[in-house]
């Protein structure tokens, strides 16, 4: 048995788990204590990296307390560490990195440096089990829209596809600025969205043509489109439809990722897609690959949705998943990267 802490800091969560990894390879969550400093960015309407930075700092220590308590073990208990150690915004991953090195330190236990893309792979191990391998996992948070081919989660994950150039949540937190819906989002364009009909406004589905990149995304010739719809009326003074807007906006990248997700499992012989991320939580992405995975015969996998979200739960059942595959742990001199590749 195998007690592991994991530590995520790479964006506006801070968040602490313990995972234990049972001799069979079970992987039970013990602990997922999460603090968002989300409210003190949303009067800017995206992540502020300074006020991220400041909000870890000050959430580290009693997070990792609550983890503790919630899972009745004692810091003794703990085998391994796991941080983020990147992607994701310079001085928040610092935060994070430092404090579990000083706990491994103290500790007298080893570090493993976790990617936050694989963390979030991870996530879905704790709710269904093991992954078959391979599987496909489309990613889409605030932060990443990727599409990546899961051979190990531990040793081999390859990227097939990712945005060009807005992440999918992003997207859905500008044209929320756009609408006057509050950030993140997300969760108001989902709601509106349910409301409208998706087939008022017909919205570009970018990078669909038949000479463009098969795997690929991009998010932010959508939110022009949507910019210049919502101009074009307060020109003509007309009021906006806001809940025909978000549905069309909504069903437009619902589309898109679907449509590539499946494509790259039928390219590559896969039959299990995992989606996972924030945006992971949109009732039309759930409804929508659903629909497309039960036609294609494809498994489809989700986390729920507060396994989605970036938490400390990921981390470490990522950390067990490198315990058990043997993975080399990381020095104490292990670096953050704020752009590591999957
Ligand atoms: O994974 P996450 O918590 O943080 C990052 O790593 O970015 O994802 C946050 C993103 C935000 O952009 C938010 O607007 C989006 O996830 N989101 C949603 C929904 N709930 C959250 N997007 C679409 N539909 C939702 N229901
Ligand atoms: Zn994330």
């Amino acid at each position: 048995m195998t007690i592991v802490l994991g530590i995520e800091s790479s964006c506006d969560e801070t968040g602490v788990g313990i995972v234990r990894l049972d001799d069979d390879g079970t992987k039970t969550l013990l602990a997922d204590q999460v603090a968002s400093s989300v409210e003190l960015h949303a009067r800017f309407g995206g992540v502020v990296p300074e006020v991220a930075s400041r909000a870890h700092l000050e959430a580290m220590v009693p997070a990792v307390r609550r983890a503790f308590a919630e899972s009745g073990l004692r810091m003794s208990d703990v085998d391994a560490i796991a941080v983020t150690c990147g992607p994701g915004l310079a001085g928040a991953l610092l935060v994070g990195v430092a404090a579990a090195k000083a706990y491994a330190l103290a500790l007298d236990v080893p570090l493993y440096g976790a990617n936050h893309l694989a963390g979030h792979v991870a996530a879905d191990t704790l709710e269904h089990g093991r992954l078959p391998s391979p599987c496909l996992a489309l990613l889409v948070s605030g932060g990443h829209s990727q599409l990546l081919k899961v051979d190990d989660l531990a040793t081999s994950i390859t990227e097939l596809g990712s945005t060009i150039d807005d992440a999918a949540g992003e997207a859905y937190d500008k044209v929320a600025r756009l609408l006057d819906l509050p950030y993140p989002g997300g969760p108001p364009i989902d709601k509106a969205a349910q409301q409208g009909d998706p087939a008022a406004i017909a919205f570009p589905r970018g990078l669909t043509g038949p000479r463009d990149a098969r795997y690929d995304f991009s998010f932010s010739g959508l939110k022009t489109a949507v910019a210049r719809w919502v101009e074009a009326e307060e020109r003509a003074a007309r009021p906006i439809p806001v809940n025909d807007v978000a549905a069309g906006f909504q069903e437009a990248v619902a589309d898109v990722l679907t449509l590539k997700a499946l494509r790259a499992a039928e390219d590559h012989g896969i039959d299990t897609l995992v989606i996972s991320g924030g945006v992971a939580a949109n009732s039309r992405i759930k409804s929508l690959a659903g629909e497309r995975c039960a036609k294609a015969g494809l498994r489809l996998r989700f986390p729920r949705p507060r396994l989605c979200t970036d938490n400390g739960a990921m981390i470490a059942a990522l950390g067990a998943h490198l315990v058990e595959a043997g993975v080399k742990p990381s020095s104490l001199e292990l670096p953050s990267n704020p752009a590591l590749p999957v």
